[in-house]
């Protein structure tokens, strides 16, 4: 197969040149963030960003977020590129001169971060536009943090229409500026985020006999339900189930007629992911039955297991080398962590890239979702350089 060269020296004196006006737009979303689904300031922002650097926008169906396209002169294969957009209900506790002015909202999960790679990645290739073979169509998705996510309504409304693949990426702050990871295959778990609403009845605290004590039976079910991933899952497989909230009650001498709980379950199989709100519907039905509730069951999110796909992770690597050089890849630690990325990778081929952000003289090694999460703004260089060079890549060379 004839391999066309990928401009390399070109991609990284662009990468520089749009670095501090990436900067600037990394800084104006982090001091701005909203909350998943009502990203309606960031989205207005990101349209007159998108419209400056001369993208066509394309409708779409829902409040928030933004596609946008950039097409070459020469026809080609589409690849899309996709960032979250959303914040998160935290609070910052940081000393960023950019720190969050909206109180209780901070980007901690550094979504801000994907958006300016994703956005400057925009501006490099539509200065080499008169040399791309295809498109390259930005997905801005919303509600990444929260269930049901913005994946599913994306593709709902065609947003992967002719996308023959997909990229994607992530801040990851146990890793280095200046490094990536990958991992092929399953990376990520699938996530069943469920309500269970346990209904008794009411009563004296003195007469239980009389009542049917919701909070007793709420205890039982979060024990029962322990022995779904102990007993009934594969033991090789890793899965988890975690009751994050339980609230029920009004008065210590009043018994609950009504108890919540809110819990997520995790794994990294297939048959576990189908498995597993059946087995939790199951085992909490027999023990509200067994006391005399009824459950209610509602399922919140189901988010695939996430699937790197091999090829593009290999176009990534190589992509990666060539513009840093040796050293500089990692593999992804496997995690029960979910991500809705995973949706886009079950219908089309594509890779999450993790982006190393942690620089410890700038504070930059807090965990995700921390309210002292710092990213260091440095990484925009590689995650950059590298989403432009491989869309331009796989529209000159596709998949080898
Ligand atoms: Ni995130």
């Amino acid at each position: 197969m004839n391999m066309y060269h990928i401009p390399y020296k070109e991609i990284i004196s662009l990468t520089k040149r749009v670095h501090q006006k990436q900067i600037k737009i990394q800084r104006h979303l982090h001091r701005y963030p909203e909350i998943s689904f009502n990203e309606f300031k960031n989205t207005s922002y990101l349209k007159k960003e998108i419209k400056k650097i001369g993208l066509k926008i394309l409708p779409i169906k829902m409040e928030t977020g933004v596609v946008a396209e950039l097409r070459g002169t020469t026809k080609g294969p589409t690849v899309a590129v996709r960032t979250d957009i959303d914040a998160l209900p935290v609070t910052e506790k940081t000393n960023l001169k950019y720190k969050s002015k909206i109180d209780g909202c901070m980007h901690a999960c550094g979504h801000d971060m994907h958006m300016a790679t994703v956005l400057g990645a925009a501006m490099i290739l539509k200065e080499m536009q008169s040399q791309l073979k295809g498109t390259i169509r930005f997905i801005f998705q919303p509600a990444e943090e929260m269930p049901p996510g913005g994946a599913r309504p994306m593709i709902a409304g065609g947003v992967l229409k002719n996308v023959s693949a997909i990229f994607g990426l992530h801040v990851d702050p146990h890793l280095a500026t200046g490094k990536i990871s990958l991992r092929d295959g399953v990376t990520m778990a699938s996530v069943n985020d469920f309500d269970l609403i346990i209904h008794g009845k009411g009563g004296h605290a003195a007469r239980p006999n009389t009542a049917v004590d919701a909070l007793v039976t709420a205890c039982e079910v979060v024990e029962s339900i322990q022995k779904v991933i102990s007993r009934e899952i594969d033991p090789i497989t890793p899965a988890a189930v975690s009751f994050g909230t339980i609230n029920g009650g009004v008065a210590r001498n009043v018994i609950a007629d009504q108890v919540v709980l809110k819990g997520t379950a995790r794994s990294l199989s297939k048959k576990a992911t189908r498995d597993l709100p059946r087995l939790i519907k199951r085992t909490a039905n027999a023990v509200c039955k067994g006391r005399g509730a009824r459950l209610e069951m509602n399922i919140l999110a189901d988010y695939p297991v996430l699937y790197n796909h091999a090829k593009i992770n290999r176009l990534f690597s190589e992509n990666y080398l060539a513009l840093f050089g040796k050293g500089k890849i990692e593999e992804t630690p496997l995690v029960l962590g979910g991500e809705d990325f995973a949706c886009y990778l079950e219908k089309i081929p594509g890779a999450m890239f993790r982006l190393g952000v942690m620089n410890k003289k700038i504070k930059a090694d807090k965990p995700w979702h921390s309210s002292q999460f710092i990213a260091d703004e440095k990484a925009l260089i590689y995650g950059t350089a590298l989403l432009a060079s491989a869309a331009f890549d796989f529209l000159t060379n596709g998949i080898k």
